[in-house]
């Protein structure tokens, strides 16, 4: 290999890692921080309890079973058959526990319904990230202009009605309004203020987007609640693996000086 194409390759190989991994469009609204920690369990559970109720009538996760998720969410397959399957499959025939996350929905006719099609939610904790979706459910705000009479700050003209809007209420918007100088960059971002209160308080609204954003990232990648704890154990043996070929080192070494 000539110096020029190791150079070109080694440069290729380094943008993987540089390139942003999410995409981090956000209708240039702030994200907030979603704070979510994928090792409560409870948390998961009740994020997936609000995902079979609230969201898999639209969105499936194609690549996520029933029972994977309840073993890794400490549930019995009769615990996840009485409460987390309420789909049946495309032809109509109950759902089993080894079933894959999906739901009947036509998606051409969503289509026209929505402007476009609800997308499969499997992967949307990675190519979005946790405080994006976070934000994306605390962004909807009335918008009589819009089909489904609501609009998103960080998904403007949105297609997805506010399906949460019977717990959170729906939200007036406040344009941002140029500071003194009429610096458009300077501009206050626009706010959100609810005053159609929903059934729950902002505070346990928030909590719910949480335990929906969490579970949304752990299904995106299951194996990340097992990936750290391997990465210590490899770290603790390369640790002790080295002092045995450092000893060994000086052993081989010792008479050639
Ligand atoms: C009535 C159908 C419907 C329901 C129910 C629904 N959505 Fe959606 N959702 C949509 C549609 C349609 C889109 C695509 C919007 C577009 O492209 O304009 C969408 C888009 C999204 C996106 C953006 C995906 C992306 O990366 O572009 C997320 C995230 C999302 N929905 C989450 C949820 C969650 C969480 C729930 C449950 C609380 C939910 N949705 C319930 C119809 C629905």
């Amino acid at each position: 290999m000539k110096l020029t194409q190791l150079i070109s390759t080694l440069v290729l190989s380094a943008s993987v890692f540089i390139l942003p991994s999410s995409v981090s469009a956000n209708g240039g609204a702030e994200l907030q921080s979603a704070n979510i920690d994928i090792h409560n369990q409870a948390s998961l559970q009740r994020g997936a309890k609000y995902f079979v109720n609230y969201c898999q009538g639209c969105h499936s996760l194609k690549f996520s079973r029933y029972n994977r998720i309840a073993l890794d969410m400490g549930l019995t397959n009769d615990q996840v058959i009485e409460n987390l399957i309420f789909t049946r499959d495309v032809k109509g025939n109950p759902t089993k526990v080894g079933n894959l996350m999906t739901n009947a929905l036509d998606k051409e006719a969503a289509a026209k319904w929505f402007g476009a099609p609800p997308p499969d939610l499997s992967l949307v904790g990675r190519s979005r990230s946790a405080d994006w979706i976070y934000t994306y459910l605390n962004s909807f705000y009335a918008d009589p202009s819009r089909p489904m009479g609501v609009n998103n700050l960080v998904f403007p003209n949105v297609g997805m009605p506010h399906v949460l809007a019977g717990l959170q209420g729906l939200a007036t918007l406040h344009e941002a309004k140029a500071d003194e100088h009429g610096d458009a960059h300077h501009a206050a971002a626009p706010t959100l203020s609810i005053e159609e209160p929903g059934s729950l308080t902002q505070t346990e609204y928030k909590a719910v987007t949480r335990d929906l954003t969490n579970f949304l990232v752990y299904v995106a990648e299951p194996v990340q609640l097992h990936r750290k704890t391997y990465g210590v154990w490899v770290l603790l043996f390369l640790g002790i693996f080295f002092i045995f070929a450092y000893l060994l080192k000086k052993e081989y070494w010792k008479d050639v000086h």
